[in-house]
């Protein structure tokens, strides 16, 4: 997303983000204050971007902070739909951008081919994260957890950190956490925005086969949920 298309949110979302990025500070804040290095999970996508710019701006001890993506999609850095390219430009920044970011891609063509090397690098960071923040999108799908995808199976239940994924519903391959990897933080949030996405969290809610809506496997973790119209 642009600079300009970011700043035509509206009120309500604006603060919604301002209300997760306070909650999220807060978190990296009481576990830095018990551990040398704590990790942020994030997801990409559209919706995150007010919430990067709020959190970005407030005083923390950024330094010993990891960050990384709960899912991304295989393409260069420098790619529009790059989730990485959207933490650089949005996260990264001010007192932030003395954070440390670990890519989930590698120089391999494929996310089968990385998806070990970047398990390995995940496997150094500090775990349990103190929080992820996951989205979702319209089919119910969160990180890369599609329900239309060949690998959601083996996503939900390996204990390998990440899984290579394929799916109809978007254009290039992906790698995500798998969910006991994204399981095993201390705080889970779900931001969303929009009354259609209320309406598939609404639906998720009301009933419990996860390969149908695969963000009902987080819903039990437990789950806050940030939405605003
Ligand atoms: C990604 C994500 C994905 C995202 C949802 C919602 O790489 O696309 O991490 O899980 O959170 O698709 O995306 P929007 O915020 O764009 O609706």
């Amino acid at each position: 997303m642009s600079a300009s298309a970011s700043e035509k949110v509206s009120p309500s979302r604006k603060h919604l983000a301002n209300q997760l990025a306070e909650s999220v500070a807060g978190a990296l804040a009481v576990d830095l204050s018990n551990q040398e290095r704590v990790l942020l999970l994030v997801s990409g996508g559209s919706t995150p971007v007010p919430f990067f710019r709020r959190l970005a701006s407030v005083d923390l001890s950024w330094e010993r902070v990891d960050v990384a993506l709960v899912d991304e999609r295989w393409v260069d850095d420098a790619h529009q739909d790059s989730n990485a390219r959207l933490v650089k430009e949005h996260l990264l920044q001010g007192p932030a951008a003395k954070a440390r970011f670990h890519s989930l891609t590698t120089a391999h063509g494929t996310p089968e081919e990385g998806a070990i090397e970047v398990a390995e690098r995940l496997a150094e960071l500090s775990w349990p994260a103190s929080a992820v923040v996951l989205g979702m999108g319209g089919d119910g799908h969160t990180a890369s957890l599609f329900p239309d995808s060949g690998e959601l199976g083996l996503a939900l239940s390996t204990d390998d950190a990440t899984v290579a994924v394929r799916s109809p519903s978007v254009p290039q391959p992906r790698i995500t956490l798998s969910a006991s990897w994204l399981h095993q933080a201390r705080r889970h949030m779900l931001h969303i925005v929009g009354d259609d996405k209320r309406a598939v969290l609404a639906r998720a809610m009301g009933g419990d086969d996860v390969r149908e809506l695969p963000i009902r496997v987080f819903l039990s973790c437990p789950l806050a949920i940030y939405w605003a119209p």
